[in-house]
């Protein structure tokens, strides 16, 4: 199999950043097409942790070359920052790190308004990791961003951030009564990161495509989740880009029919972080538990996730939007230890029992799961290397899902380590 797909199959921090890990070892380009600094992929080698926000996660492979694509938002300092780590801890960055000139940057008073907005809006509020994420693309839809080519282009730059920052101060000025944003100061500091990341920057779409000509294999490393998707999520609480399938093409100019293999990433559970509707949430004993075995807190914004069980309605949903030929099923280790261990099969709303997961929030608020229960296991399965040596309620509810989703579950993570995984 020469080119990969990594999706995230829920709401995000499936574990997406360990698998990519695990399989950029036998890649040579891995790309990230979309989202920017929300995204936290944790990857732990020999007790060293690292935490990729914008860099692709397989760059800790040393034959490995990796792509900022042209559907992502940068944010500059933050990606200096990532630079820096991986450079002190003697991972090499030149030579192997493209990023695309077609990439939209993030402005300080982007950042400001996420922020803000989510400040003032109380109750309503989305959960934002507040990186600035939504107003970047707001921009970019709107025709009016700042990309990464437009630094080096005086005039352009000059005539974008003045506008930028005039429509900025005047509105954020009069909704929140924001200190003016200085244009010199921001063209300044963006000046200074141009120059820093000017060795970087490329038209990657032609980079790939000369890449893919050449005989290189891919793994396009998604971020965040099926279900965060902004058409395909639980709308509004998304977040900004396509982080289904549709998203890894558009954000990287990757020929969709060269695609050998999709995975979908799915916690042995769920989790999700910020607000929105999550039908099979356990605000109890169990959630509790989950969180503290899984330490389940962002590795973005630290907040603590929510918990709960795994929803087979959700997670066919993204198996059917992504064509998944196969799933990474991740933290089974989490799950030991509790006495049982529910699936969601279906969720009854009002009174009628629903397998399609609802297009409307209002209606999937509604939805009460409707479980299916598994015996639990004691076990500490961390260091298991077989599949047939899994406690057999384990491999029972494994098998369980694999059936219900009609897709092979090849992987299975067993601990946040490179080597606690079991190969099937
Ligand atoms: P991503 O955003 O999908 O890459 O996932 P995150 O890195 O945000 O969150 C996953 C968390 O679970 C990280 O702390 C990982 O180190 C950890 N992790 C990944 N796989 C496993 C596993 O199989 N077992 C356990 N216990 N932890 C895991
Ligand atoms: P990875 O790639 C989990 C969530 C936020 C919020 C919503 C919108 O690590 O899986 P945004 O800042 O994007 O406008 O926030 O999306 N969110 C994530 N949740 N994992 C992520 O990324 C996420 N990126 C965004 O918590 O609910
Ligand atoms: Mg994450």
């Amino acid at each position: 199999m020469k080119n990969i797909a990594v999706i995230g199959g829920q709401w995000g921090d499936e574990g997406k950043g360990k698998i990519v890990d695990y399989i950029a070892k036998n890649i040579d380009v891995v790309v990230r097409s979309q989202g920017g600094a929300n995204a936290g992929h944790t990857v732990i080698v020999n007790d060293k942790k690292y935490i990729f926000h914008l860099i692709p996660s397989g760059i800790i492979h040393e034959n490995v070359k990796a792509i900022i694509g042209n559907g992502m938002v940068l944010d500059l300092p933050e990606l200096m920052d990532e630079i820096r780590i991986l450079n002190k801890n003697g991972i090499k960055t030149a030579g192997r790190l493209f990023i695309s000139n077609r990439a939209h940057i993030t402005l300080p008073f982007h950042k400001y308004v996420d922020q803000q907005s989510e400040k003032i809006s109380g109750k309503k509020k989305i959960g934002t990791t507040g990186r600035g994420i939504g107003p970047t693309y707001m921009d970019k839809i709107a025709r009016v961003g700042i990309r990464v080519a437009d630094l080096y282009d005086k005039n352009v730059l000059k005539e974008k951030l003045e506008a930028g920052v005039g429509k900025a101060n005047e509105l954020y000025g009069r909704l929140y009564g924001a200190i003016p944003f200085s244009y010199y100061e921001i063209a300044g500091d963006l000046a200074a990161y141009a120059d820093m990341i000017k060795p970087y920057t490329a038209d990657t779409v032609f980079l790939i495509n000369k890449f893919v000509k050449n005989g290189l294999s891919f793994l396009l490393e998604g971020a965040q989740a099926t279900l965060l998707d902004v058409d395909f999520g639980t709308y509004p609480y998304v977040t900004s880009s396509n982080s289904s399938i549709g998203g890894l093409f558009t954000g990287s100019g990757f020929n969709p029919f060269l695609l050998d293999k999709t995975i979908g990433i799915f916690k042995a559970y769920c989790t999700r972080v910020g607000e929105g509707p999550f039908p099979t949430e356990q605000n109890g004993d169990t959630g509790e538990f989950l969180r503290q075995k899984g330490y389940e807190f962002g590795a973005t914004t630290g907040r603590p996730r929510r918990c709960g069980f795994f929803d087979l309605v959700g997670a066919k949903y993204s198996c059917m939007i992504n064509g998944f030929s196969d799933i990474a099923l991740t933290k089974l280790d989490v799950l030991s230890g509790l006495e049982s261990v529910s699936v969601c099969t279906g969720y009854e709303i009002e009174d009628k029992r629903i397998d399609e997961f609802p297009s409307q929030i209002s209606i999937l608020a509604k939805a009460k799961p409707i479980y299916k229960i598994f015996e639990g296991w004691n076990d500490n399965i961390r260091d298991i290397k077989q599949f047939d040596a899994l406690p057999v309620q384990a491999k029972k509810y494994i098998k369980y899902i694999e059936d219900k989703l009609k897709t092979n579950i090849s992987l299975i993570a067993t601990g946040p380590e490179r080597q606690n995984l079991i190969e099937r």
